[in-house]
C-alpha cells in the first residue's frame, strides 16, 4: 500500500476558494470543516490538569471509571442497555479508528467494505489502507449476493444529515448477520437530532438482544467540544472489542491519561451537552432560514452538524458563489460522486460569524 493509491486529501483542493473568501472585507465565515469553536467546558479542563503529574504509561483499555462513564452515558443519553464496561475501548479521536478499523479487524485483499453512497471520506481511506475494496451502497439490494467483511453506517449522516430509522437499521443488522458481515455504526452525531430522532445500532429495538457482530463508534469532538483533545471510543460486541484491544495494545494506540480523565468528566456532564446542542440549534435555524430565503433548497438535514444545501447547479459553482460572499463551504463531491449538486454547510461557527453569513446571504 502506497500513499499514491489513496485519494487526494480533499481539503487541499479548496485553497483558491479559501483565499477568495478570506479576501472579504468583513472576513471569512468558515463553514467548511466543521471544527468546534465553543470553549472546552471548565470542569473538563480541570479534569485534564488534575492528573497531568502522572508520569507512567496509561492503559490502552482506559481507566475503569472512563469505561463505566461511557456505559452510563450511552444508557442515559441514548437508551442503550446491556453494554459490558469491558467492551468499551477508548480511541484517539474516532478518525484514527475509522481509518484503521478494517486493518485492525483483519480485512484485506479480496474483502469488500461497504460505505454509504455519500460518506465521510475516511471510510473509503480505511478500506484502501487495508487493501480491501470499498463499495458505495445505501440499499442492501444493490449488494446482491456479496458477503462484505464490514458495512459502515453513519446516522445522522455526514454530510447529508439523514437519519436511518429503527426498521432500516434492523434490516441491515439481520442482513449482515446472515452473511457474517460486521456492522460498524459511526454515531458521532447521535446527540444532534433536530426533526429526526437518531437511534444507535446498539439500541435493543435494533439488535433484538444480541450485540454479535455490532460495533458503535463514538466521538467526544462535537458532543463535548473535545476535537483538540482527540477523544472517542468504540463499543459493542465484546469479542470484537477484545480483538481490537489486543492489536491496539501491541500497536501503542493509547489515549493519553489526562485525556482519559477529561473524557470521564465529559461523559458525565449532560448539562454541557444540552447547552452545546442549544447553540447548534440556534445557529442551524439562522443559517437554514438565510439559505432558504436566498434560493437554496435543503435536503435531508434532519439531524447532525450540517445542512445539505443545493441550488441545483454544480457544487463547484455554488462553492464559488458563496466564496465571493466570504462564506466557505465544502462541495458535495468531497463525499462521493452523487454529491455533485450539493454543498455541505457546517453549523460550527460563532454566533457572530453565523449572523454575518446570514446577512451576506440576504444582501
Ligand atoms: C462521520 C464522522 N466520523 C468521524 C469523524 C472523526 O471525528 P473525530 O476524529 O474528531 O472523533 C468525523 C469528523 O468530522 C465525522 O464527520
Amino acid at each position: 500500500m502506497t500513499p499514491a493509491a489513496l485519494p487526494g486529501f480533499p481539503w487541499d483542493s479548496l485553497a483558491d476558494h479559501t483565499a477568495k473568501a478570506r479576501a472579504h472585507p468583513d472576513g471569512i465565515v468558515d463553514l467548511s470543516v466543521g471544527t468546534p469553536v465553543d470553549p472546552v467546558p471548565e470542569p473538563i479542563r480541570e479534569a485534564l490538569a488534575s492528573v497531568s503529574d502522572i508520569p507512567g504509561y496509561p492503559t490502552t483499555h482506559g481507566t475503569p471509571q472512563l469505561r463505566a462513564a461511557a456505559v452510563e452515558a450511552l444508557r442515559r443519553r441514548h437508551g442503550i442497555e446491556g453494554i459490558d464496561p469491558e467492551a468499551v475501548l477508548p480511541t484517539i479521536g474516532s478518525k484514527e479508528l475509522v481509518a484503521w478499523l478494517p486493518t485492525l479487524l483483519g480485512a484485506g485483499a479480496g474483502d469488500v467494505v461497504v460505505i454509504p453512497e455519500l460518506a465521510y471520506p475516511t471510510y473509503e481511506v480505511g478500506a484502501l489502507l487495508a487493501g480491501a475494496s470499498p463499495v458505495r451502497a445505501d440499499g442492501l439490494t444493490q449488494l446482491g449476493p456479496q458477503k462484505p467483511a464490514m458495512i459502515w453506517l453513519n446516522s445522522p449522516s455526514n454530510p447529508t444529515g439523514r437519519v436511518l430509522g429503527v426498521e432500516h437499521l434492523r434490516k441491515v443488522v439481520e442482513w449482515a448477520r446472515e452473511r457474517g458481515t460486521v456492522v460498524v455504526s459511526d454515531e458521532c452525531y447521535l446527540a444532534l437530532g433536530w426533526e429526526g430522532e437518531p437511534v444507535s445500532v446498539l439500541h435493543p429495538d435494533v439488535h433484538g438482544g444480541s450485540l454479535d457482530g455490532l460495533l458503535a463508534v463514538h466521538s467526544l469532538s462535537k458532543s463535548a467540544n473535545l476535537a483538540s483533545y482527540r477523544a472517542g471510543f468504540v463499543t459493542g460486541d465484546p469479542a470484537l472489542v477484545r480483538r481490537l484491544l489486543e492489536v491496539r495494545k501491541h500497536a501503542g494506540m493509547i489515549v493519553p491519561r489526562p485525556v482519559q480523565e477529561a473524557m470521564t468528566v465529559a461523559l458525565t456532564d449532560d448539562k454541557a451537552l444540552l447547552a452545546q446542542r442549544e447553540r447548534y440549534a440556534a445557529r442551524r435555524s439562522v443559517l437554514r432560514k438565510a439559505l432558504l430565503d436566498s434560493g437554496f433548497r435543503i435536503d435531508h438535514s434532519e439531524a447532525g452538524l450540517y445542512l445539505w444545501a443545493t441550488r441545483d447547479e454544480e457544487s463547484a459553482e455554488t462553492v464559488g458563489w458563496l466564496a465571493e460572499r466570504g462564506i466557505l463551504v465544502a462541495p458535495g463531491t468531497f463525499y462521493g460522486p452523487r454529491g455533485g449538486k450539493h454543498v455541505r454547510v457546517a453549523l460550527t461557527a460563532t454566533d457572530e460569524r453565523v449572523n454575518a453569513a446570514a446577512e451576506r446571504l440576504r444582501a
